[in-house]
This record gives structure tokens, sequence and C-alpha cells, in this order.
């Protein structure tokens, strides 16, 4: 059984244990208020998002402003329906806003084709998703490799190194060749994770990753991306419900109908 430590590089990057995800062993970072004079990764100003119109409109997010620097674990919690996943696909440049600005470094999302933003998203975002969202017929090594396939930058000798090690990473070389319906919900969740971690990303934005897992494998996926995320040197967006995710956080952004609520 897969315990979460298959981490490879060992000798420079020591398996994560569980004290990872206990609040005491969080290590000290910078909060927004002591970043502020930083330039953000990713900047939310004033973001409305709003579905429907008329009397059914539903705003989804009214009024978000939030600064998310390279390397900050940030989870975002709220009650069902607070806004969580359309803030990260506003974030991710998936979804579009009604008001106010998503700023990727310099860049505003707005005044952005829809290649330019899936550029984007291609180069420096990967996204993991609650079921997923692995191809079904293609094997894990397949879905880490196929949104590398599309990256120019990356030639074949180095698509196979970083496939190889994001299987290693997250304990699924032997599970290779499955294909998702092989895998157990932990180690979907696995191969998610490495097919975001494959591209290198700069910002991870992960939708409720640890949901319908339990307790140990939902604890063994948040170390697992908590480390690798820090060995890429990626932010995490994280939209949960897990207490033992926002426990192990650098910042907890809590929504409410769509709004930001004082921590
Ligand atoms: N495509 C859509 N069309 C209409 N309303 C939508 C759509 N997507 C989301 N909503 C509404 O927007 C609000 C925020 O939804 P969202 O999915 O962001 O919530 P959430 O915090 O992720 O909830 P959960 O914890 O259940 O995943 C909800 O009221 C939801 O019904
Ligand atoms: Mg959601």
């Amino acid at each position: 059984m897969w315990n979460g430590g298959s981490i490879t590089t060992a000798a420079t990057f020591p398996s994560p244990t569980f004290s990872d995800v206990a609040p005491r062993a969080v290590p000290a970072r910078k909060t927004l208020g002591e970043v502020e004079g930083l330039a953000p990764l990713i900047a939310a100003k004033s973001v409305v998002r709003r579905y429907g119109s008329g009397p059914a409109v539903c705003t989804a997010l009214d009024g978000i402003s939030l600064a998310i620097q390279s390397g900050q674990f940030i989870a975002l919690t709220g009650p069902s329906g607070s806004g969580k996943s359309t803030l990260l696909n506003v974030l991710g440049g998936l979804d579009r806003t009604d008001a106010g600005e998503v700023w990727f470094e310099d860049r505003e999302l707005s005044t952005l084709s829809d290649a330019e933003i899936s550029n984007i998203r291609l180069h420096r975002i990967g996204f993991v998703f609650q079921d997923g969202h692995l191809v079904p017929v293609l094997s894990v090594a397949e879905n880490i490799e196929l949104p590398l396939l599309f990256r120019q930058d990356i030639a074949r000798t180095e698509r196979n190194q970083r496939v190889a090690q994001a299987m290693r990473d997250v304990g699924l070389w032997d599970k290779r060749h499955r294909r998702p319906d092989e895998l157990s919900g932990g180690e979907r969740q696995r191969a998610s994770l490495a097919r975001a971690l494959g591209g290198r990303p700069s910002v991870v934005l992960a939708d409720e990753p640890t949901a319908n897992l339990d307790q140990h494998t939902g604890a063994a996926v948040i170390r697992l991306m908590r480390a690798l995320c820090a060995r890429y040197g990626s932010a995490v967006v994280c939209a949960t419900h897990d207490g033992q995710l926002t426990s192990c956080a650098d910042q907890v952004v809590r929504l409410s109908d769509g709004r930001m609520m004082p921590s």
C-alpha cells in the first residue's frame, strides 16, 4: 500500500511525515499584509461573477480581492455554494468576470485573447479537480503526458523524464499502464496531481483534492501536494471542506455568499 513517502530524491528532499499537516509544523510564511509590497503572482481585485439574469441572478463572487504570492499554500473554505469553485475558475482563466480584474503577474486577463489565456494556463497553471478529470481511455502515464504534448518548449526526452518523475513522485510508477477506472479514488487524485505538476506550474489550483478520500489517504495527498509544490516552488490554492488541509495552509481564505469573511 502506498504510504505517501515514495518521493525519490529523499537524500535532498526528505519524505514528508504526518507532522507536516499539523498546525505547529507549518513553516512561518508571510501573510498577505506582510507581502503587500511584493508583486503577487495572481491578484483578484474586486471580482464579481454572476450567473443568470433578472430576478434569478446568482452572485457567485461579490467583490473578491485576493493576492497570491509564489510559494504560498492557500486554503479556500466556506459552505457549499459560497463561491470556492467559481473563484478557482476565475483565477485560472477558466471563467470570466462580470466586474473587477484578475491579474496574472503583469497581465490583466480580460485584456487577453482566449489563445493568450490558454497559453498562460498551459505553461503556468496546474489544475487538480475533485474527480481527477482524467481521460478514461488513456493510461496514467498518457494522462500525465497529455498536457506536455502541447508544450513546444519541452522536447521529447525532457517530457519522458518529467512523466517518469511525476509518476514516481506520487507513487504510481507501478500503475503507470492502468486506466483511471482501474485506480482507487486516492490514486486518481495522485495521478491528477502528477499531471498538474508535470508542467512545473507557477500555481496549482485544486478543487477539493481530498474530497471522497478517507482521512489517512486525504492526509497523504495533502502532504504530497504540499511537499511537491514546495519542491517545484508552486503556489497552491485549494478549495476545500477538509479541516486537515486548512490546518496546514499558510493562509485560510473563508468565503460566504461570494464574499470574503474576515479571518
Ligand atoms: N454554471 C452555473 N450556473 C448558475 N449558477 C451557478 C453555476 N455555477 C455555480 N453557480 C452558483 O454559484 C454559486 C457558487 O457556486 P460554487 O460552485 O462556486 O460554490 P462552491 O463554494 O464551490 O460550492 P461546493 O462546496 O458545493 O463545491 C452557487 O450558488 C451556485 O449555485
Ligand atoms: Mg465547489
